[in-house]
């Protein structure tokens, strides 16, 4: 194994164990009470509680994706199996060359691959707080060479902002980073955004646009920053199997850029760490769509209803574009998500600075009146009962 794929597999963990919220928390131990729940408990305890926590895709992967893959699993033995031609169905699908395209393990990779390719020289990253916080991690172990603006009042990123601070410190910019939609506020930042940003910062200055919960936007002021990508502009987007696709634990995902970033990017990724069923259930998935449009379809809805249903109770949810929402509980949200892990609800862990806003993925039907009948018991109690 050579360093760069140790180093690799280190960050991944620590990256996993950041994006749970290990190391940002009031009460780490509390969350690795919650989190090792998941990792070390028997398959039956684990298959019992309502994942509410990741983000996940409660439904499991369509029959043609597990078909993919149990025809895959007779290469299990093999290095230079045929990989279902994976990268050219991802430029295919989104009209760009396989040049274009970065795989990697999870869009974590990828992140992790635009911190190591554009981080050189101690150069620091922009973006917000709170945001997905894999990406400060890859950008040191190095808190220190970050910079994090805050969101604006309504929750959203701060374009003139970032467009400020990429101007005033441009020598030492190695990217802007832009989560769309945010994890884990839901909100979008608009085409018109992206236009005005990559309009205003210096042009050498590469845009990371993470586009995890890109299938769950129904918000016409968004856009995809694919578009920007075909035109030239230095974006990468970052997209994952994890989400829309439900292949989170087979670890897929994929950078696409102009072919020169990419290039920038190549020497950092591994060509070993995605696994051959999960080429032949990304190829598949791709293939799909009436799959994808079904868990889009009833996501949106299940967010619509739950949120319309919190906001009955008298409860503030910020308007999510994602898979999950944040709803301001109006208290600490450290004892809450300890009370529902006792009802066998797993729920967000704390982002702060917005320690009283609860993030809640959308699961399925069932998951969410579970998680509203606890929410009546846990928080709504004394709304409820006057
Ligand atoms: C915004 C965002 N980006 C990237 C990821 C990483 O996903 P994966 O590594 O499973 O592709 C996540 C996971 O929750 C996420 O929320």
């Amino acid at each position: 194994m050579n360093a760069k794929i140790r180093i690799s597999r280190r960050r991944f963990v620590g990256g996993l164990a950041a994006a749970a919220g290990y190391f940002s928390l009031p009460s780490q131990s509390a969350v690795w009470a919650q989190s090792s729940v998941v990792v070390n408990e028997s398959a039956d305890t684990y298959d019992s509680l309502v994942k509410l926590c990741y983000n996940e895709n409660p439904y499991g992967p369509p029959a043609s994706v597990m078909d993919a893959m149990t025809k895959a699993l007779k290469y299990a033995n093999r290095y230079g199996y045929p990989d279902g031609g994976i990268a050219s169905e991802i430029a295919r699908h989104h009209g760009v060359q396989t040049d274009n395209v970065v795989l990697g393990a999870g869009s974590t990779e990828i992140l992790e691959v635009v911190a190591d390719a554009f981080l050189q020289d101690r150069k620091k990253i922009i973006s917000v707080e709170p945001t997905f916080g894999s990406v400060f991690e890859f950008a040191t172990g190095q808190r220190a060479r970050a910079i994090k603006l805050p969101l604006t009042s309504d929750y959203r990123q701060d374009i003139p902002a970032m467009i400020r601070a990429a101007k005033e410190n441009a020598s030492d910019i190695g990217f802007i980073y832009i989560c769309n939609p945010n994890n884990p506020t839901g909100a979008i930042v608009t085409k018109s955004e992206i236009k005005q940003l990559l309009d205003g910062i210096p042009e050498n200055i590469p845009v990371l646009m993470d586009e995890a919960y890109h299938h769950f936007v129904d918000d016409p002021e968004y856009s995809t920053a694919v578009p920007q990508v075909i035109e030239g502009r230095p974006v990468i987007v970052a997209r994952t199997f994890s989400k829309i696709a439900a292949l989170a634990g087979m670890r897929l995902g994929y950078g696409i850029a102009p072919a020169g970033l990419i290039e920038r990017m190549r020497p950092f990724a591994s060509s070993m760490t995605v696994n051959v069923l999960a080429k032949w259930a990304g190829v598949a998935a791709l293939k799909d769509t009436a799959a994808m449009d079904k868990v889009r379809t009833e996501t949106i809805r299940l967010r619509k209803q739950t949120i319309t249903d919190l906001t009955a109770l008298g409860f503030n949810v910020i308007p999510s574009q994602g898979n999950f929402f944040m709803v301001h509980i109006r208290r600490n949200v450290g004892p809450v998500i300890q009370a529902f892990r006792q009802k066998g609800i797993l729920v967000g862990r704390p982002f702060p600075p917005m320690t009283e806003h609860l993030r809640v993925t959308v699961g399925s039907a069932d998951d969410m009146d579970k998680f509203m009948k606890g929410f009546k018991e846990i928080v709504a109690v004394k709304s409820s009962t006057g």
